[in-house]
């Protein structure tokens, strides 16, 4: 591989605001962010298939279909395995793919899927992908400010942010919610309504640990705002585009973000255009 090369992995991209998220790469090739050089761009999804080549699309970017789903670990083992094998590492991961069951009285099964895919699946694919990703390189995991601490009572704020929490630590402190939510007593012991919440913080957390246990990368979370999606669209009339939405990750992958990791950017707003600061959670 050419020095000037670099891979770039989006999951989740076969719509929304991964496919906006794609989309712009495939425009500029990273230029705007003044990336020059190829880009291999890997657009992964539950189908694997290839997006359709925008007619203004940059020369320089190479866009690649991937299979990938975040409930399959072998799909994930499988494509790491191949980028390393072709290109010997990765430069960015975009942790988009996300499901949000918008209701409060969802089945154990739903609960299950949601933990699954926006925490455990996503902490699953940085996994993977730590060990290929050049140093310096970037991952982003797409959260929501539905993770943010104030809607979990004082004790779980505590647990979820002492510096010292380990992952298997993490994991426990997922399983008492689900034990909690298995019995319908989440709320009385603390926790937000929505499982969403949960994945969603319990993500955040994760990003802090990784960023903490690897240094030489940068691992940072985002909220993208509200924004019109399938997923965004279930609130109601979501007041940002999918290329509004795309901004905070891009800038994040690509921008100038002074060597900062592990850390949760937002706007001030949810319907906010900007591309995002450190916030708390
Ligand atoms: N839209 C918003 O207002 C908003 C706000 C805050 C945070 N977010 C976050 O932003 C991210 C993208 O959301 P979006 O609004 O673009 O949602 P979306 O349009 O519903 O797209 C979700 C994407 O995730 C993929 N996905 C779902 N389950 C998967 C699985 N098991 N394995 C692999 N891929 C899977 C979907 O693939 P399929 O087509 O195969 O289902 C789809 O590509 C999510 O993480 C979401 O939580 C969105």
């Amino acid at each position: 591989m050419s020095p000037t090369t670099r891979v770039a992995v989006v999951t989740g991209a076969n719509r929304g605001i991964g496919k906006a998220i794609i989309d712009r790469l495939v425009a500029t090739g990273g230029q705007d962010y003044g990336l020059s050089g190829k880009l291999v761009l890997y657009a992964a999804s539950r189908s694997g298939d290839t997006p359709p080549t925008p007619a203004a699309a940059s020369p320089s970017v190479e866009l690649r279909g991937a299979r990938l789903s975040l409930t399959d670990p072998r799909s994930i083992d499988d494509l790491v395995a191949a980028i390393k094998a072709e290109h010997g590492g990765c430069h960015m991961l975009v942790n988009n793919a996300g499901i949000y069951y918008y209701r409060e009285n969802i089945t154990a099964a739903q609960r299950k899927e949601t933990l699954d895919v926006n925490y455990r699946g996503t902490l699953k694919v940085c996994q993977a992908f730590i060990p290929i990703m050049h140093d310096g390189g970037r991952i982003v995991n797409l959260s929501s400010q539905s993770g943010q601490l104030h809607y979990f009572a004082p004790h779980l704020r505590t647990r979820f942010l002492d510096p010292d929490l380990t992952l298997n630590q993490l994991d426990q402190l997922v399983g008492e919610y689900s034990d909690a939510a298995a019995k319908g007593d989440a709320v009385q012991r603390g926790w937000p309504r929505m499982t969403y919440f949960t994945s969603k913080a319990a993500l955040n957390a994760a990003t802090r640990i990784l960023a903490r246990d690897n240094p030489r990368l940068l691992i940072n979370c985002c909220c993208p705002g509200w924004v019109n999606t399938e997923l965004g669209g279930q609130a109601g009339a979501a007041p940002k585009t999918p290329a509004e939405g795309a901004r905070i990750p891009l800038k994040l992958a690509l921008g100038d973000i002074g060597g900062i990791s592990g850390r949760y950017w937002a706007n001030d707003s949810v319907s906010e255009k900007g591309d995002g600061k450190v916030q708390p959670w």
